[in-house]
């Protein structure tokens, strides 16, 4: 039996739990706990997800890295492409187990078989719902299919697991009879599916100090998550003997999913300090990959692996963070390989973006800051988060117009009427050197029909050489960065060039166009006081 000093320090791991942890601690926690992943077996059950071939083999490889101790590759008897998988995987000769599923009939067991595979995973239901509803077998005939499959995969010197399906909705002394019975025909490790995932922690850690005397094999659990609840199931029944858990990469599996290997592997490190064969470095890795085979994304907010498990806005938050990384980390991203971020929103304080910008090389006044500060919160608040290659913009923008001197030409007043069968007009009033002047013009968009109208109320000939638009990363939300480069006519080489970032295309190109404009006049302005020196 394993004692705590024996253990590895959750601490030294990086790890920083609550100290009330340790008070309920027990010796007879684990030293290790074996792994056993069934992405590509229940993962594969989530609904919408079918895996080619290839997308399986991947994956497996990617587990077989990670460090897990079995894989359960599928389900042999479903169909021709499922075993050409499996086989292909047996194939590959990795280091974990290979194990596929079969029902309690002797098709299945040959199916597996027929896969080349020395581990099968053999169950049956013995819930009273199950065995009435479903199965409409007598719980004898159950019992005696259990066995007989058991005896026979056995006969063909096959490790065998055995589950007794909807274990946790079975009459205790009825599972007792059943793994008595399947230990009595030699069965390898005994699983204790909580099919249905109705069980809560204190149940589960019932169950198995219940179930532990009668099984003197492994024990196992399986825990779905329809309550949300199955690392949590799992990691309680850890506590009392169960020595394997089935795991899902990103806590896939039917409906609301199995156990999540992330959330569970990282739970027995953190609570218990009992490690798996899991390198837990290449979590991040293993979950963006299956994420993407499988098309079903990781919600930000998943823990462990989702992208904000990691992220931090708010201001406190981030200068605590900067400071000792475990004031809001309960563990260092880089222990699953990934990477901290630093958010820029409305609850960002004036230090975390001097940090970031400083990470860019950048170093903001505190004036400029509290300037860009006021733009994130403004756009914050109308539903607009802010990535660093926009805050990075922002804050060139920034500088630029600092740089600046006083602006001759500034705009007043400005509308655009743009919609279906109604062309593009725009209205403007700029003050130009203390005289205001107004127009309007039509164009073909209502950028087209804003700068038509600006160069429309400038009394030299202003013409548009060049307009480029960037949505600085690519979202329907992004922001954008408008550069736009004018000439004065009859002045053939000055040509000059403004820029502005913005969340609105027509304003930044308003903006952007006023830039330039005015960089032309005071050109044209210094030039004549040159000339009457
Ligand atoms: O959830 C379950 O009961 C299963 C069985 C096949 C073990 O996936
Ligand atoms: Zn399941």
């Amino acid at each position: 039996m394993s004692t705590k000093t024996e253990r590895e320090s959750p601490e030294r791991a990086g790890i920083y739990t609550s100290q009330f942890n340790s008070m309920v601690s027990l010796d007879s926690l684990p030293k290790r706990v074996e792994i056993f992943d069934t992405t590509l077996r229940d993962g594969e059950q989530t609904p919408g997800i079918a895996l080619s071939v290839e997308d399986k083999l991947l994956i497996a490889e990617a587990l077989s890295d990670l460090g897990v101790d079995v894989i359960e590759a599928g389900f042999p008897i479903t169909s021709v492409g499922e075993r050409d998988a499996i086989k292909r995987i047996v194939a590959l000769g990795l280091k974990p187990r290979i194990c596929g599923l079969a029902r309690c009939r002797k098709e299945d067991i040959d199916a597996a078989i027929d896969c080349d595979l020395d581990y099968v995973h053999t169950f049956i239901a013995t819930s009273k719902i199950h065995m009435e509803h479903k199965l409409k077998m007598t719980p004898r005939q159950v019992m005696e299919k259990a066995v007989e499959s058991v005896e026979y995969a056995k006969s063909h010197g096959m490790t065998v697991e055995f589950s007794c399906e909807d274990a946790t909705r079975t009459e205790l002394p009825f599972l007792k009879e059943m793994h008595l019975a399947v230990q009595a025909a030699k069965v390898d490790k005994i699983n204790m599916p909580d099919t249905v995932g109705t069980m809560s922690p204190p149940a589960m850690e019932y169950l198995v100090r219940e179930v532990m005397p009668f099984t003197k094999v492994p024990l196992s659990l399986h825990c779905h998550d329809d309550f949300g609840l199955a690392a949590a199931n799992s990691l309680a029944g850890v506590r009392f003997g169960a020595r394997q858990v089935h795991v899902c990469v990103n806590g896939l599996g039917e409906r609301a999913g199995n156990a999540a290997l992330e959330e569970v592997v990282l739970g027995l490190m953190a609570f218990y300090g009992t490690p798996t064969n899991v390198d837990s470095r290449k979590i991040g890795y293993v979950s963006k990959l299956v994420s993407r085979m499988t098309r079903i994304p990781i919600p930000d907010n998943k823990a462990v692996v989702g992208s904000n498990a990691f992220a931090h806005e708010s201001g406190i938050h981030v200068h605590g963070v900067l400071r000792e990384p475990s004031t809001y980390e309960a563990f260092s991203p880089e222990l699953i390989g990934k990477q901290r971020s630093i958010i820029v929103g409305k609850h960002t304080g004036a230090h975390s973006i001097k940090q970031k910008l400083m990470e860019y090389g950048m170093d903001l006044s505190d004036e400029q800051v509290a300037k860009l500060l006021e733009q994130i919160k403004k756009l914050a608040d109308s539903g607009k988060h802010v990535d660093d290659a926009e805050l990075v913009a922002l804050a060139y923008h920034l500088i630029g117009q600092d740089k600046q001197e006083r602006r001759m030409i500034n705009l007043t007043e400005f509308a655009v009427f743009t919609g279906v069968n109604i062309t593009p007009t725009a209205v403007v009033a700029l003050d130009i050197d203390g005289e205001t002047r107004r127009g309007s013009q039509m164009g073909i968009g209502p950028v087209d029909a804003a700068l038509n109208a600006i160069r429309s109320v400038l009394k030299d000939k202003v013409s548009l050489e060049e307009y480029r638009l960037n949505a600085i990363t690519g979202g329907s939300d992004a922001l954008c960065e408008v550069s736009v480069k004018v000439r004065m006519d009859g002045d053939g080489k000055v040509v000059s060039v403004g820029k502005s970032v913005g969340s609105d295309i027509v304003n930044v190109s308003v903006d952007a166009t006023i830039e330039a404009i005015d960089r032309l006049y005071m050109r044209k302005k210094n030039a004549g006081k040159e000339g009457s020196k």
